[in-house]
């Protein structure tokens, strides 16, 4: 074993010894106690990212943080889908399968459709075979059936999808994706702990849709589940720009939203939650960050960009558009440097605000990535499509463009 201290003069070891600091500091602790030493120097002995990100990937994919304490104790969640979500409803509310995680069995029952895809049975068995996406089950034998004892969610529930290769909603994973079929609300709403009045809040946000402060400040407009993906060199997550790195989001969502154990604090929202009495999140941040880190934005598939129109859309973009003013640099988005006030987003006013609710009260001039994968567009989903976009930026900066120019400026961010 290599003693940290014993390595510390040599180049390397400082480097990584440094990027896990920075590391550590980002996961929320940034305090000099040992807990902070510790994690630098397992992070220095992780050798180097890929490692960092290969665990990352594990947590994305399947660790609750212990979450099961809100899906499972409060939520009751593993009670509705044992006895009532069948796999057609779990497709219906956007839920996705991994096929890597299926035997080759049922693969082919699966093909010659003798699987019962209206028995919540199947569904526990999916889940027994941890292959439904972003949800993690625990399935005992219980008098001789197989029993959904315990549930709870992961990051890939809301940030990954599939590539329908096997079957509609079955395939390989996408992580970094967002699932834009998944419907939390209607999900969630499925819950028999919560109020008549709550389900009908929940049921209204619809597919693709999320909303990340609802149980913090009680109001109810959801935003556009973003990717996960293209964020390396972005020092500003969030619609909203609310942290410098993506792990000071990720324990926001991990413990506020997912319900996971650990605690966050934030002086800016007046917040500070702590679930039960063990910390599940901090040590698991700083791989999960390196994860994310390393899912680059997927390029438009072959053919599917018209080049020539790219290329007069470019002109568009950085000439009479004036997106290049804020849309700058190569990762389009001035976000490294300032964020802006509300009024600089076209879908505002808006009310509630999405800026009021969020730490910053800004908003980040959001970085164009993979744009022809995730429509539809702004954090609240007005823009359709991408001529949708152009359309709006025209009227509301009284821009002059043409319908072609608008049409060549969607080809181009089409090609981002
Ligand atoms: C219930 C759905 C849901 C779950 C689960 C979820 N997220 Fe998100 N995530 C969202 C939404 C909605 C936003 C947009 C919030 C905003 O920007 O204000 C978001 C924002 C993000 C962003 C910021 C993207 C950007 O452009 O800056 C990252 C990164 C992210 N999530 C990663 C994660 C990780 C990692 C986890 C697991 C710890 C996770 N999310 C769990 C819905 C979810
Ligand atoms: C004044 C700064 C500014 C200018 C100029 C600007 N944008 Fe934006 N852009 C933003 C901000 C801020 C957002 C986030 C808005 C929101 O979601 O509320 C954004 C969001 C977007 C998005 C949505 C991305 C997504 O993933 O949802 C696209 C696409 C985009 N802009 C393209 C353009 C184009 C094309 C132009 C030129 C016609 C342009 N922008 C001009 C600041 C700007």
């Amino acid at each position: 074993m290599n003693h940290p201290l014993r390595r510390s003069n040599t180049r390397l070891t400082g480097a990584a010894i440094t990027a896990a600091v920075v590391l550590a500091a980002a996961c929320g602790g940034g305090s000099s106690d040992n807990t902070s030493m510790d994690q630098a120097t397992e992070t220095a002995q992780a050798r180097n990212q890929t490692s960092l990100a290969a665990q990352g990937r594990h947590i994305f994919r399947f660790e609750t943080f212990g979450d099961e304490a809100k899906w499972t104790d409060a939520l009751r969640m593993h009670e509705v889908i044992r006895t009532s979500v069948d796999p057609l409803t779990a497709f219906s509310v956007g839920l996705k399968v991994d096929v890597d995680a299926l035997p080759d069995t049922l693969k082919a029952a699966l093909a010659a459709g003798t699987v019962d895809l209206h028995s919540p049975a199947t569904t526990v068995a999916l889940l027994k075979l941890d292959a439904v996406l972003g949800i993690k089950g625990a399935v005992e034998t219980v008098n001789g059936v197989d029993t959904l004892t315990k549930v709870g969610i992961t990051c890939a529930l809301c940030h990954s999808t599939v590539d329908n290769s096997f079957a509609p909603n079955i395939g390989k994973r996408l992580d970094g994706w967002p699932n834009l079929d998944l419907n939390p609300g209607a999900i969630i709403a499925l819950s028999p702990a919560i109020s008549p009045t709550e389900k009908t809040a929940l049921n209204s946000w619809g597919p693709g849709m999320y909303d990340p402060r609802h149980n913090i400040d009680g109001l109810s407009k959801p935003v556009v589940i973003p990717p996960a993906y293209g964020l390396a060199g972005v020092h500003s997550v969030t619609y909203t720009g609310d942290g410098n790195e993506i792990a000071y989001w990720n324990r926001y969502v991990a413990v506020t939203q997912m319900g996971g154990l650990g605690t966050f604090t934030e002086p800016r929202l007046n917040l500070s939650i702590t679930n039960g009495t063990v910390d599940l999140v901090s040590s698991k941040l700083p791989a999960l960050q390196a994860y994310q880190l390393s899912l680059n934005a997927p390029p438009a598939p072959a053919g599917s960009v018209d080049a020539a129109a790219a290329a007069r859309g470019k002109l568009v973009f950085d000439g009479p558009g004036q997106c290049a003013t804020c849309h700058s640099g190569t990762l389009f988005t001035d976000a490294n440097s300032t964020l802006h006030p509300p009024a600089d987003s076209v879908v505002e006013p808006e009310t509630p605000s999405y800026a009021s609710r969020s730490a910053t009260k800004m908003y980040r001039t959001t970085p164009l990535r993979g744009l022809w994968q995730h429509a539809p567009y702004f954090h609240d989903g007005s823009a359709a499509t991408l001529e949708d976009l152009g359309n709006i930026y025209n009227a509301k900066r009284s821009l002059g463009l043409t319908p072609q120019q608008i049409t060549d400026l969607a080809q181009y961010l089409k090609s981002l």
